[in-house]
């Protein structure tokens, strides 16, 4: 930890406390991030720090880097590439207005950095905006990627704030246990419209049932015919047969038709349908992209 000074506090998340920081050498500012694991005393178990360390393989552009683990005194100190600001944030700056470029290139620049970890058979399963850091120069990079299987998602943060929902996808509403990378493109469809409609959440539920019925009432309730298995999943329960509000134009008033059907692709209920990142990466929404941002 001498390596590093401490600045200010940037925020708080659901494993612990993120401080921005300088290594005293390099002087490279850094993110440093205090895990706190439910059971202090016990120390950081093995499995969780084998996991983390894997992630400093995991390198890619649109992935904020992790830099070091830093393991003592049973705490553990995890250094990350700093970046200027969350996606939270930055809609928090936009008074209700976004350039349609922008969400373009934000979502292609998402879908890459997904890409790459599904690639690497490394899912998120906790994507958000908060989770979605962005430079000045309109750099996006994926936060936190790899620890909800390191440490398991908590209902609960550590500031007690409960652990958003909005995200998720029907499966995992449903206690389904075997995670896909379908799991990461569902909240990357939650985010895409929420970009398109400059930080309004497309799905702010309140609790589990809320939040599906919220699903159900906008893309039409699932049954055994266009999900195969639905009912056995463990926390199935039936919802009322509520047909699909079709077309989405009235969601995401501001996104083109081509927007619109990469969107639809995405939020699929069935995760099996649900397109992969490789796939939206080659949508026609895409097509006319700048071909800078297409290769920096
Ligand atoms: N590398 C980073 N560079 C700049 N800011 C960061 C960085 N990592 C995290 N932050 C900021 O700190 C906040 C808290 O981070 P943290 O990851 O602990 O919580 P979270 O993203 O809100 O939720 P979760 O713990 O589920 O990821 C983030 O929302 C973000 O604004
Ligand atoms: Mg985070």
């Amino acid at each position: 930890m001498q390596k590093y000074e401490k600045l200010d506090k940037i925020g708080e998340g659901t494993y612990g406390t993120v401080f921005k920081a300088k290594n005293r050498d390099t002087h490279e500012i850094v993110a440093l991030k205090r895990v706190r694991l439910d059971d202090d005393d016990e120390g950081v178990p093995s499995s969780a720090l084998r996991e983390i360390c894997l992630l400093k393989e995991l390198k890619h552009k649109n992935i904020v880097r992790l830099h070091d683990v830093l393991h003592s005194d049973k705490k553990l100190t995890i250094v990350f590439e700093h970046c200027d600001q969350d996606l939270k944030k930055y809609f928090d700056s936009l008074n209700g207005e976004i350039d349609p470029n922008v969400v373009k290139s934000f979502m292609f620049q998402l879908l890459r950095g997904l890409a790459f970890c599904h690639s690497k058979k490394v899912l998120h399963r906790d994507l958000k905006p908060q989770n979605l850091l962005i430079n000045k120069n309109g750099e996006l990079k994926l936060a936190d990627f790899g620890l909800a299987r390191a440490f398991g998602i908590p209902v609960k943060c550590y500031s007690a704030e409960v652990v958003t929902l909005w995200y998720r996808p029907p499966d995992v509403l449903f206690g389904a246990k075997l995670y896909s990378t379908s799991i990461d493109m569902w909240s990357a469809g939650c985010i895409f419209a929420e970009l398109a409609n400059a930080g309004r959440p497309l799905f702010p539920g309140a609790d589990v049932d809320d939040q599906l019925k919220r699903i159900f009432k906008l893309l039409g309730t699932p049954t055994e015919e266009t999900w195969p298995g639905i009912g056995a999943l463990p926390e199935y329960k039936p919802f009322p047969l509520y047909q699909p509000t079709m077309p989405l134009s009235q969601v995401v008033p501001k996104l083109n038709s081509k927007g619109r059907d990469l969107l639809q692709r995405l939020l699929v209920c069935n995760p099996s349908l649900r397109i992969s990142a490789d796939d939206a990466l080659s949508h026609v929404y895409f097509s006319d992209l700048s071909p800078a941002l297409k290769t920096t």
